[in-house]
């Protein structure tokens, strides 16, 4: 039998929404716990330095309601850090983050910053914060990241979702494919994400080394025609399929 694939439901795209106007509608902690009664199996906000979508007080709220798990994605940074350590959520997701870009463009550079992350990484694990990493699928980063001791990656699906032709797609998903059985091989729970729609999520959720995928914005998106609850339910079941096809 295969193994179960998880959907952890990013609410940030909500929460864009309501900064857009500056109002108090629409409000991310509401989609969080809509999306959980739905079927997601966890929730992320992303609480960007800018704070152009979550902010402080929909984490901190967020945290007191939980049914599932938050996945608290950060830049890592000393204030996110203590922020994270305050609040315990069950994961903490690291990303790299520059102000001017749309959204999270390519994976951390856990080669290139190893012995700072390695230092970030233990002091969250010390306070039993799971620490995932948002990689490119790269041999060179999965090793980098075994040696930080995180116990979980993130592969960047962005290049595949975005992929111009169906060659480019399908290399890329070969890519995302090894990187996963390398992972695993090394010990690491395997989690991916970014761009994924109801129209390319099967061929990543039938990779059996997967373990939860991280979707955003098009079920934000696909929750303005359908409502929410249909949305979040549909994307799951499409994984579960692709899963047990
Ligand atoms: N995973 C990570 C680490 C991300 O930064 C994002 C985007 O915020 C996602 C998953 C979700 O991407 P999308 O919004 O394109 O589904």
């Amino acid at each position: 039998m295969s193994a179960p694939i998880f959907l952890g439901v990013n609410v940030d795209h909500v929460a864009t929404l309501r900064q857009a106007r500056g109002t108090r509608y629409p409000d991310p902690v509401h989609a969080a716990l809509q999306a959980e009664m739905a079927g997601a199996d966890g929730i992320t906000m992303h609480l960007r330095e800018d704070r152009r979508h979550i902010q402080d007080h929909d984490i901190e709220r967020f945290t007191t309601c939980v049914q599932t798990k938050l996945n608290f994605e950060i830049a890592a940074t000393d204030a996110m850090q203590a922020m994270a350590i305050r609040l315990k959520p069950r994961d903490v997701c690291l990303v790299p983050e520059k102000r001017e870009e749309l959204t999270t463009e390519g994976g951390l550079d856990v080669a290139g910053d190893e012995t700072r992350l390695h230092a970030y990484t233990q002091r969250l694990m010390e306070h039993d914060i799971r620490v995932s990493l948002f990689i490119d699928p790269d041999e060179r980063q999965i090793d980098a990241s075994v040696r930080t001791g995180a116990q979980v990656i993130e592969l960047h699906t962005g290049a595949y979702a975005d992929a111009d032709s169906e060659a480019a797609m399908d290399a890329e998903l070969q890519r995302i494919v090894s990187a996963s059985r390398y992972a695993i091989d090394a010990g690491l729970i395997v989690n991916a994400g970014h761009g994924l729609h109801t129209k390319n999520v099967a061929a990543i959720a039938r990779i059996p080394q997967i373990h939860e995928l991280n979707i955003g914005h098009s079920l934000i998106a696909d929750a303005v025609f359908l409502g929410l609850a249909d949305a979040v339910s549909t994307m799951k079941r499409l994984m579960v399929e692709a899963r047990s096809a």
